[in-house]
């Protein structure tokens, strides 16, 4: 039996679409970088309507299988032991005793497991997602301080569980590098994401800023920081055959499957990974050792295998945000025009991945100025691989150039808005490229307006209610659009008598943004059918295309992928009606769907339904797959999603304490297809800002490299009460160059909001707080 019959009818990652109406459009194709998609023009369709979830009821009534839900006969369940130290070799490891523990069914160290290839470390190639070059568990050796070092299989979790506590590990520790200081004086080097080096020069920002009568020039520091989704990191595993089965968590489904295939030695068709919901992602629902470990140990032991992380878990094997240090130096003139920008610094990451934290970013393209320099440096430690996090890079980058922006305000005695809007760029200023679509001026204005900018007191401290100190701040968010090559959708038109459904799938992941929902209303209007006519398929490495949820890109490319297999769809149904069709004679380009079926497009008289063309041609259902365009609108224009971010804060003159009060959003961020999940993305992405600006920080132990507060205990994020209603508004401007005008919406959130508050706390204290988080501590 092959692994799809087997697993077939369990992945569930088809839902069925919501109830609702739609106006269809016109199917004209969308031209990267050319004709503008015609989806822009009509102002009357399912794009820009609030839909509720599609998945929403199958979640709220417990329909929803997630990773750990899943089962297999004869299953197992996991436990994973920790290596107490940063670096060195496992000298003996005892595991008679948990070996024997009641129910437990295999213990695997580096001693047994089944020999595997190192995953290819993300970035390596276009399917790589392992999260370093290291071999797991085929050696004696330690590379961070709670790297996995023996897997249990028990008959059930507590006992696998227990049965872990049992084993002993002697090691010899080697030297580790594990404190700052240390990791900066054995070296710094030229940070490179995706192969590119992290470094603009334009001009002499260094003899600019000598010779500028107004300056600032400080260094921001950012914590590390764990990522923390609801739902922990979990695979049920199962060998089937020479097959492996993965039901796994994961926002890059089909890259996934390939990396854990090279692994095992496994071709495309002998693995299966599924990932229907996914619990939150935020960039750590990729591939760590679990997986690896968890497939291994089933194949060790002949049985499926439930791999689930605990909280304590996540953090010893998934890795999160690293620090930072950035220096920002800001030259002006007097009328607050910039001369000279620097932003430079450093972050550290591990001798085995691949992510420095790219804080350079956001700033490339902000601010028109003659004289830039931008900077990413790296310095390693002996640590996990550290990772993305929700905007890695914009998040802890507009930290420090949006206090900056903000201490030269002060210096210059400017509205903080106003002196953005003079720096304001015609073009982008590194890359000299036009914007395709850049409208942050009228997002401050909207903004400043709703949020009563004009009460803000430019004198920090002036504004008090008894104990409390009140002020705003503001800072500018943003994050780049991108769309990665390689996305493909299959649309699938099913004939039910008299009328037609159609299957939209793509290799995408949902983990809780709403993906499924905007990829049912993309299809539904492409299709022109309602919503209830559309089913979506995702999360499945069988269904063709890779598309990854990340970079804030997958909308926009499952929209690319959906158009291309719409046109590829209205020129097959041409090819079934034929030539006793009203539509005879006519080509694709002439044609567009509408109303259940094709219509020429300047005389909607000739016309077939979908369900007409089918039963004449004898079919049941028609199939088409197309990939996407490649994303070359990304050669043509300088593409970003914008934010101007207002916060009030009160903090209390006695403790020190900090409270938000009042938080808005105003987004840049092109046509915004689903205003309803949309408003979630931003409160969320907020929300994350809210607990980097204020609580988050991941505590390494610079003696040893150990994460010490590996629990919701202790590593804090913002609760209820610490969240105000937030406030969101957008332009909604179409961007021309984009498929539907879309911009990404899934990072840009969390990107300015440290910042806005970092600005507030000094407008109310007169404190300036340059290394996160602002505890009470740091304002008494
Ligand atoms: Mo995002 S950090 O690309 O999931």
């Amino acid at each position: 039996m092959s692994i799809v019959e087997t697993v077939k009818g369990t992945a569930q990652g088809l839902v069925q679409g919501a109830m609702a109406k739609l106006v269809p459009l016109a199917p004209d194709s969308w031209i990267p970088g050319g004709v503008p998609d015609p989806l822009i023009a009509h102002q009357h369709g399912k794009i820009g309507t609030p839909v509720s979830r599609i998945d929403g009821p199958l979640k709220v009534g417990g329909g929803a299988r997630f990773a750990a839900e899943f089962s297999f006969d004869d299953m197992v369940y996991a436990a994973l032991a920790y290596a107490t130290i940063p670096r060195g070799r496992i000298t003996a490891i005892d595991t008679d005793a948990a070996v024997a523990a009641p129910g437990v069914v295999l213990v695997m160290t580096h001693l047994n497991a089944p020999r595997m290839n190192p995953p290819a470390v993300f970035g390596a190639s276009p399917t790589a997602v392992g999260p370093a070059d290291l071999p797991i568990m085929q050696d004696d050796r330690v590379h961070w301080n709670g790297q996995p070092v023996a897997v249990v299989l028990a008959e059930t979790q507590e006992q696998a569980d227990h049965a872990k506590s049992l084993i002993h590990v002697t090691y010899a520790r080697e030297p580790s590098t594990t404190s700052l200081d240390e990791a900066k004086a054995n070296g710094i080097e030229q940070g490179l994401f995706m192969g590119q080096p992290l470094l603009n020069k334009i001009g002499d920002a260094e003899a600019a800023l000598a010779s500028a009568p107004h300056t600032v020039d400080h260094v921001y520091r950012t914590p590390r920081h764990s990522h923390n989704p609801i739902e922990p990191h979990a695979a049920t595993i199962a060998w089937i055959g020479d097959g492996l089965v993965l039901h796994d968590a994961s926002q890059m489904v089909t890259a996934q499957a390939k990396t854990i295939g090279d692994v095992f030695d496994l071709t495309m068709e002998q693995v299966r990974l599924t990932s229907p919901y996914v619990g939150g992602g935020f960039g750590c629902k990729g591939l760590w050792d679990h997986q690896i470990l968890g497939a291994a140990a089933a194949k060790l032991a002949g049985r499926p295998v439930r791999m689930t992380l605990s909280r304590e878990g996540v953090y010893r094997v998934v890795g999160g945000r690293t620090l930072t240090e950035q220096r920002v130096a800001l030259g002006a003139q007097a009328d607050g025009g910039f001369e000279a920008l620097i932003h430079s610094g450093l972050s550290i990451m591990t001798p085995h991945n691949n992510m420095p934290e790219p804080f350079i970013l956001g700033t490339r393209a902000a601010y028109a100025c003659p004289n830039i320099k931008l900077q990413v440096q790296v310095a390693k430690m002996n640590m996990l691989a550290n990772t993305f996090m929700r905007a890695p890079g914009e998040s802890v980058g507009t930290f420090a150039l949006e206090s900056a922006v903000d201490e030269l305000a002060v210096e210059l005695g400017m509205d903080p808005i106003a002196l953005r809007i003079r720096n304001e760029p015609e073009q982008d200023p590194t890359s000299g490229l036009p914007f395709s679509s850049r409208h942050i001026v009228e997002a401050w204005k909207t903004g400043a307006e709703r949020f009563g900018w004009d009460q803000r007191s430019a004198v920090p401290g002036t504004r008090r209610e008894g104990e409390w100190l009140i002020g705003m701040g503001c800072a500018t968010g943003t994050y780049p659009y991108y769309r990665m090559p390689g996305a493909a959708a299959r649309i699938t038109l099913i004939r039910d008598g008299a009328s037609v459904r159609a299957r939209i799938e793509v290799a995408a992941a949902e983990m809780g943004m709403g993906t499924a929902t905007t990829t049912a209303i993309v299809g539904a209007e492409r299709l022109g059918l309602s919503l209830d006519q559309v089913e979506v398929g995702y999360g499945d490495s069988t269904i063709p295309g890779a598309i990854m949820a990340g970079g804030s890109q997958q909308t926009a490319a499952i929209g690319a992928a959906v158009i291309a297999a719409h046109n590829a769809l209205v020129a097959e149904l041409l090819k079934l009606a034929g030539n006793d069709s009203p539509l005879a004679g006519l080509s694709p380009d002439e044609v567009g769907s509408e109303d259940g079926g094709l219509a020429k497009r300047d005389d909607r008289s000739r016309r077939e339904s979908y369900a007409s063309i089918l039963e004449r041609a004898q079919r049941d259902e028609l199939v088409v797959s197309k990939e996407a365009s490649p994303p070359l609108e990304l050669m043509h224009w300088s593409m970003h999603s914008h934010s101007a971010i207002f916060c009030e804060v009160r903090v209390n003159a006695v403790t020190g304490e900090t409270r938000v009060s009042r938080i808005l959003g105003s987004f840049d961020c092109g046509r915004i297809l689903n205003p309803k999940t949309a408003r979630s993305q931003f409160r969320g992405g907020i929300i994350m800002g809210l607990g980097m600006a204020l609580m988050e920080e991941t505590q390494f132990d610079e003696r040893n490299g150990r994460i010490m507060n590996p629990s919701l205990a202790e590593y804090h994020v913002p609760v209820h009460l610490d969240v105000p209603e937030i406030d969101v508004i957008w332009t909604d401007i179409a961007d021309p160059h984009t498929p539907m005008g879309a911009h990404g919406i899934g990072e840009i959130g969390i990107t300015g909001v440290a910042a806005a508050v970092a600005n507030a706390v000094f407008n109310a204290t007169g404190k300036r707080v340059r290394d996160l988080p602002i505890t009470l501590d740091k304002l008494l």
